[in-house]
């Protein structure tokens, strides 16, 4: 029988350890909107390697009927987050998140929080997908539940998302329109994302824009960290664009670019420009 073909998993809990592990701990003010409750059942769309999804577990208690399930589409994720952090308040599966319709969970609905970090920029990348994501959630929630999120927003290290739109150009042969395509980010306006809230449903409370430069982690000796560990990560898709023989110079090319620009002079740290997008909407 022939196996329906798997979508390829990009992620590593390890890799991402080392270029982005810096993500899960600037979440202070996202978390104080979320405000989790002993009672709370809270889902987390996009859950990644799971370590900030235990961290709002931590604030739920399962005598009172709270808990949290992480969801995401990467096997290799949702194996590491099962092994290290699931237990009685806190549970993992499996899911698309684009494609939210297929999850049982959600579709019982019962939530009373649907909280994401540093997820829908991926979820929300393609247009077709985008409002039937915030219908699911919509329909998820309890009258009265808040969806709370920070995602990246408009001009999110646009440094970055420019310096391989050139490099898949001159060193990919791309032309210009199919290197714009292959990003996989969607980074929106205020502006958009509060209508589309609006268009479903939501009540918009929050939504708001953060410069937010983020300094990028030591590089190793393996090659991991640093900014080329954090471009070959989270620009895997850009780099699948072109055939495999080509992608280390297009990586280079990038390098190259953005490092004019997110160098400091004083000491020689990297900084991306991260631009965060934060929201609570209240199902009306
Ligand atoms: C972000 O969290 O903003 C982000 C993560 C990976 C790639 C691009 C942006």
């Amino acid at each position: 029988m022939a196996t329906p073909q798997q979508p390829k998993d990009h992620w590593s809990a390890e890799k991402y350890h080392s270029a982005a592990s810096f993500v899960p701990k600037l979440t202070s003010t996202v978390l104080t909107y979320l405000a989790p409750q002993p009672q709370d059942k809270i889902l987390d769309l996009g859950c990644g390697d799971g370590v900030l999804t235990a961290q709002i577990a931590a604030a739920v208690s399962s005598s009172d009927g709270g808990k949290v399930l992480g969801l995401d589409a990467s096997p290799s994720f949702i194996d590491s987050a099962k092994r290290n952090h699931e237990g009685t308040t806190c549970s993992f599966h499996l899911q698309d998140c684009t494609r939210l319709e297929g999850c049982a969970e959600l579709r019982e609905g019962g939530w009373d929080k649907v909280f994401s970090n540093a997820a829908l920029h991926w979820i929300l990348r393609a247009p077709e997908t985008r409002e039937s994501v915030f219908r699911r959630v919509h329909e998820a929630l309890e009258p009265g539940g808040k969806f709370v999120f920070e995602m990246g927003g408009a001009g999110n290290v646009a440094e970055v998302q420019a310096g391989f739109t050139a490099a898949l150009v001159s060193k990919g042969g791309l032309t210009l329109r199919e290197a714009r395509e292959a990003s996989p980010w969607f980074f929106p306006s205020t502006q958009w994302m509060s209508q589309m809230l609006g268009r479903v449903g939501f009540e918009v409370e929050v939504c708001e824009l953060e410069y937010r430069p983020t300094e990028c982690s030591p590089e190793r000796a393996d090659g991991s960290g640093g900014l080329g560990g954090w471009l070959r990560l989270m620009g895997a898709q850009f780099l699948e664009a072109v055939p495999e023989g080509r992608r280390e110079e297009v990586l280079r090319e990038v390098e190259g670019i953005v490092e004019g620009v997110v160098r400091r002079e004083e000491d020689g740290s990297r900084w991306l420009g991260y631009v965060r997008l934060r929201a609570v909407a209240r199902k009306k």
